[in-house]
């Protein structure tokens, strides 16, 4: 079996990232025959992928202060005092409406560098799966019953998984937005979660849409939106997929998608039972 680490090396005061991959060489009748070590110095890289995350979380952080003066102005704006003529309230709907969702833009953004940042070192506890869901289920509530869409789960109350609940709460609500968006109205939402010996599997299953074959791999990017009609009258960033794939490899876990175009669409998160591991020893294909 293939072993991958990354080791820190030090050396007068100058620090390298060395990625070493080993695996055990056996002769035909079993026999071992020695070890075969790659080592790669991986410090540039490490280096480049931290200047980038810093930079997005630096550049959103500064954001985020102008955005919220613009929003307090325009509400205070907007307040019935001011006695604005019909053409200029309607201008200021629209400054609150882009603002909000240029808002919601840079909070996925940070989103996304924070998970970046914690990699794999986040707080898990045992918690309930079912209260998760639920939690998820009452945030999107609102967006579900204005389409008179039902959400249904399928889910053992005894079920409990060692998980970051805010994140795989989060993780939920994307999945459900998009299974509301992007159905018709009055159609069903099931969720289903099962405990298969040392995995955790949750399913969210639509009515809706579906999604061409030809989109399903770049699904997960950001900003990756596909441009039929009807999904792109939604008004998204295309951001929500990517934050869940985050959150799952957060969990070493994996999500899968299959879906039919016209029929529906099934998104499944694979989450494996937690074990402490150091962080950086991982199976690599290197
Ligand atoms: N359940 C689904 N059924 C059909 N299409 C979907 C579904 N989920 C996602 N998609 C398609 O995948 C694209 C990417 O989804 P993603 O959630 O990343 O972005 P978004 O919904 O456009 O924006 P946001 O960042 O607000 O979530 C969507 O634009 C949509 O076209
Ligand atoms: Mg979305």
């Amino acid at each position: 079996q293939r072993r991958t680490r990354e080791l820190e090396c030090q050396q007068e005061e100058r620090t390298k990232i060395i990625q070493a991959s080993g695996r055990a060489l056996w002769n035909s009748t079993d026999d071992s025959i020695g070890a075969l070590i790659v080592m790669r110095d991986v410090t540039h890289l490490r280096h480049l992928e931290k200047v980038k995350t810093d930079f997005v979380a630096n550049v959103s952080h500064e954001l985020k202060t102008p955005i919220t003066a613009i929003q307090g102005f325009v509400e205070t704006l907007l307040s019935d005092e001011w006695k604005h003529t019909k053409a200029a309230r309607r201008f200021l709907e629209i400054i609150r409406q882009q603002s909000g969702r240029l808002n919601n833009i840079v909070d996925d953004l940070l989103t996304l560098s924070r998970l970046e940042q914690a990699d794999t070192n986040i707080i898990r506890k045992p918690n309930r799966i079912l209260k998760v869901v639920e939690n998820a289920i009452k945030i999107v509530e609102l967006q579900a019953s204005d389409k008179k869409i039902k959400v249904e789960t399928d889910i053992s109350k005894k079920i409990e998984w060692t998980i970051n609940a805010p994140l795989i709460e989060q993780a939920m609500v994307n999945l459900l937005s998009n299974a509301v968006k992007y159905s018709d109205p009055e159609k069903k939402i099931v969720i289903q979660v099962i405990e298969e010996q040392d995995q955790l599997s949750i399913r969210i299953t639509d009515k809706g849409y579906g999604i061409d074959q030809k989109n399903l791999n770049r699904l997960f990017e950001r900003f990756y939106r596909i441009d039929s009609g009807r999904s792109s009258k939604q008004g998204g960033t295309g951001l929500g997929l990517s934050i869940v794939k985050h959150i799952v490899q957060t969990h070493q876990g994996i999500i899968k998608v299959e879906s039919q175009e016209g029929v529906g669409s099934t998104f499944k998160i694979i989450l494996p039972a937690h074990r402490e591991e150091p962080v950086n020893q991982q199976d690599s294909s290197v």
